[in-house]
């Protein structure tokens, strides 16, 4: 399989084709992961509720993700890398870099933060040094009790157009990829329509270019809440490696998200 990087999704985009993404933490399962066509993997700070058993994605340290970036690096295959910057690696710009640059050592190909619009100059700095962003809009978990909860975002006319603003800003800035999470499928069209830069979706809807989710949903195996725009791919795959494929031919064929995924 061809390796792929950022000009690969941006050339999915270009072409109208959309692109696979999935969670992976460990070489193993990166390995599954790519040899089933999968395009992105993410070490996602996702870890910290599906492998450490917290209640939220906040204890999860610098060097819990630089541990697992470097495991799943060693199976990653042809797939690209993106790795998540976890809370509060954007408390100062010298933090931002350091981490950033520790991800990289690791094995990283792209740097996932979550941010608004005034994450703008972390980009800039990052970018000018060669690192690769994905910015990451709408639900942010890092922020969940400011938020009040795992809630769909963007739901008001005022709210959708500033993050369609604050999208705009950060791919100005320097980001590369968006990544939309938990919006109405009007949102992440109007975003992925917006923008000249790849947009991932998770629960954001069947139009934008890429699909997100977290391994331990398409495997069936989330503990509590299963969020709504979860499929598990298990339920009907004899494998771990044929329900990864499911879920990447799934996407490819746009036959996921279905209506009974979306906002
Ligand atoms: O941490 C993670 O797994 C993520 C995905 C939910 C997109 O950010």
């Amino acid at each position: 399989m061809k390796t792929v990087t950022l000009s690969t999704l941006q050339a999915y985009k270009q072409a109208g084709e959309t692109f696979s993404c999935l969670t992976a933490y460990d070489a193993s399962f990166a390995h599954a992961a790519s040899q089933a066509g999968i395009d992105v993997l993410l070490v996602g700070d996702s870890l910290g509720m599906v492998l450490q058993g917290h209640n939220s994605t906040l204890p999860v340290t610098i060097e819990d993700i630089v541990y697992h970036t470097r495991c799943a690096a060693r199976g990653k295959g042809h797939s690209l890398l993106m790795v998540d910057l976890p809370f509060m690696s954007n408390a100062t710009t010298e933090r931002l870099l350091e981490d950033a640059g520790a991800v990289m050592r690791a094995g990283a190909e792209l740097v996932k933060l979550e941010g608004e619009a005034w994450m703008a100059d972390g980009i800039r700095e990052l970018t000018r040094r060669g690192v690769p962003v994905c910015a990451h809009l709408g639900l942010t978990p890092q922020t969940v009790h400011q938020l009040g909860g795992y809630r769909v975002q963007g739901r008001d006319a005022a709210h959708a157009e500033r993050i369609i603003h604050d999208a705009k800003v950060l791919v100005e800035a320097g980001a590369s990829v968006v990544l939309l999470e938990c919006v109405p499928a009007s949102l992440g069209k109007a975003v992925t329509e917006a923008l000249d830069v790849p947009v991932i979706g998770i629960g954001a809807g069947p139009d934008t270019d890429g699909q997100i989710l977290v391994m331990h949903d398409v495997l069936g195996i989330t503990h509590g809440r299963t969020p709504r725009f979860v499929k598990n791919f298990m339920a009907e795959a004899d494998s771990i490696q044929a329900a990864f494929q499911a879920y990447h031919e799934a996407v490819k064929t746009r036959a996921f998200p279905a209506q009974e995924h979306c906002f």
